[in-house]
């Protein structure tokens, strides 16, 4: 096989409706995986739902609904904002699933027959919103120190994973794969926290019935971490890998919200380690958004509901808003005034002025006939020399996930097209009848740089990238950025179609 890629989100908890911050983890992963499939990778990118525990079950019991019922109906709403957001997921998981069943039934098996789980007695202090374990020491004031709201003492019959050997293998490997967690700050953390060593792992319950039965004794369920993060291999068919697709794109790259780096850089690899399985490619944790400077949630009714966005602002502006408002991996904000005010200023004055501009000169003074280039002057070959270089910058920035940048990049792109606007005056041009060829190259130049900005922003803003490959007459659909990235890729003498504007400008208060 050729090249692949595999890229995963976290599976959504279905206790919870669909917000930005669900919205914006699963567009960091479509935004790569287009990228990566433009770029000739085949591209595995699978997203899902984490359907079991204790809050599911007390969920859908407060809504006099079975549990499944409750996961079926929440699903759904993932589905359609996936859908709606257009993202390109090629799988979609549900814990409840038999395949995903069958493979933590049998990695539980496996490390179990390797004596790496075994059973024991716990007693510790349980917080039931989190569905996490701490120590005496680790709580603050008595309260989960990481929502801050009260926890109860459980004692309980348990199966253990043997975390605690692995710590050494782990630090090892984080030492040894710098790239292996980030960003960095990140990475320290976790380096700190298994600096201190690791204790073994409660992974099985036995205080409520909503999960997974451990093999062999049913009185116990698997604890939902063990269960969700076996998902990125479920999604594989692993262990019977009958498609081949473990073989061909395992390991991933897990994209996550900061809040869930612990189990998915200390837990999950320790799961992998013991099962004799490969690491994961890279952990990347981002940041996590506020709303007009308060933390979201329910009790303050800030929600912010992608769908609504969506409606009223066009799927592209969001998709382009959230991975540039925010360098990835730093927490942001969002506010109603912050997203105008970039789709005013970058979307509908640099984006589609250039493009509206360029594309009706050459309507105005060519009948809509783009034109053949002459030799460039060094005007041209100024601009023609910083899309080489750009092109080689955003091939290196999403590689490692530097979304933000990408889009500055690409923006110095759209800038200096219009720069060149301004320089070469096409307009003063039009009125000497001897500077009717280089008026020409001028308009070729300029289409040219659409044509690349259009295919670097494709896998941001899809529907964009495609409506300005249209009017250049260019496929859409199918990109190939090894064939399509070079300077002089448009044919002269093709009809260019007249541009609608691309986003038209809000107006503000
Ligand atoms: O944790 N800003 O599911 P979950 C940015 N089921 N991102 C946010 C966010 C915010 N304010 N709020 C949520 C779970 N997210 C587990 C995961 S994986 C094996 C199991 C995003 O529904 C972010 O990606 O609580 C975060 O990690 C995820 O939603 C948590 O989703």
């Amino acid at each position: 096989m050729s090249k692949t890629y595999y890229v995963t989100t976290p599976i959504y908890y279905v206790n919870d409706v669909p917000h930005i911050g669900h919205a914006y983890t699963t567009l960091a992963c479509d935004v790569i995986s287009r990228y990566k499939r433009a770029r000739g990778y085949n591209v595995e990118f699978l997203t899902g739902t984490d359907e079991h525990g204790q809050k599911v079950e007390a969920a859908a019991k407060a809504n006099g609904e079975t549990p499944l019922e409750l996961a079926d109906r929440v699903v759904k709403r993932f589905q359609a904002l996936w859908t709606k957001l257009n993202i390109s997921n090629t799988d979609f998981i549900r814990t409840t699933q038999e395949r995903h069943k069958y493979t933590v039934q049998e990695q539980f098996k496996s490390i179990e027959a390797k004596g790496d789980i075994y059973l024991g007695e716990y007693e510790d202090w349980y917080c039931t919103p989190c569905e996490t374990f701490w120590t005496e020491t680790q709580l603050l004031d008595g309260n989960c120190p990481d929502c801050g709201r009260a926890t109860t003492k459980l004692k309980e019959e348990s199966y253990f994973f043997r975390m605690s050997k692995y710590s050494d293998q782990l630090l090892q490997h984080i030492k040894d794969n710098p790239d292996f967690i980030q960003p960095k700050s990140r990475r320290n953390e976790i380096l700190s926290f298994i600096s201190e060593g690791l204790r073994d792992l409660s992974i099985s319950r036995t205080t409520f019935a909503w999960g997974i039965p451990v093999p062999g004794n049913e009185k116990h369920v698997i604890y939902v971490w063990f269960d969700a993060l076996h998902n990125y291999i479920s999604g594989l068919g692993y262990p019977e890998d009958k498609d081949g697709k473990f073989a061909n794109y395992w390991p991933a790259t897990h994209i996550i919200g900061k809040d869930i780096l612990r189990f998915h850089a200390v837990y999950w690899p320790t799961f992998l380690m013991a099962a004799g399985l490969p690491l994961p490619e890279k952990v990347f944790a981002h940041g996590w958004w506020t709303v007009e400077g308060q933390k979201m949630s329910k009790s303050l009714r800030n929600v912010v509901e992608p769908n609504m966005l969506i409606d009223k602002y066009s799927v592209d502006a969001i998709r382009y808003f959230l991975l540039r408002e925010v360098p990835f991996g730093l927490d942001g904000d969002f506010s109603h005034s912050a997203l105008v005010n970039r789709i005013n200023s970058d979307l509908a004055n640099d984006l589609g002025n250039l493009v509206s501009r360029s594309t009706a000169m050459v309507g105005k003074y060519f009948d809509g006939i783009l034109p053949t280039p002459i030799a460039a002057d060094s005007t041209d070959q100024a601009l023609i020399d910083l899309f080489a270089t750009n092109i080689t910058k955003v091939d290196k920035l999403l590689d490692e996930l530097a979304f933000n940048k990408t889009l500055n990049t690409i923006w110095e792109l759209i800038s200096a097209g219009n720069k060149y606007i301004d320089e070469t005056a096409p307009w003063t041009l039009a009125k000497d009848p001897e500077q009717r060829e280089r008026l020409g190259s001028v308009m070729y130049n300029l289409l040219e740089s659409i044509r690349i900005i259009a295919l670097l922003v494709a896998p941001f803003m899809p529907e964009t990238g495609s409506k300005i490959l249209q009017i250049l007459q260019q496929d859409g659909d199918n990109l190939s950025l090894d064939e399509q990235d070079q300077w002089g890729g448009l044919k002269p003498g093709i009809k260019i179609e007249k541009a609608t504007p691309l986003f038209p400008r809000i107006e503000t208060e």
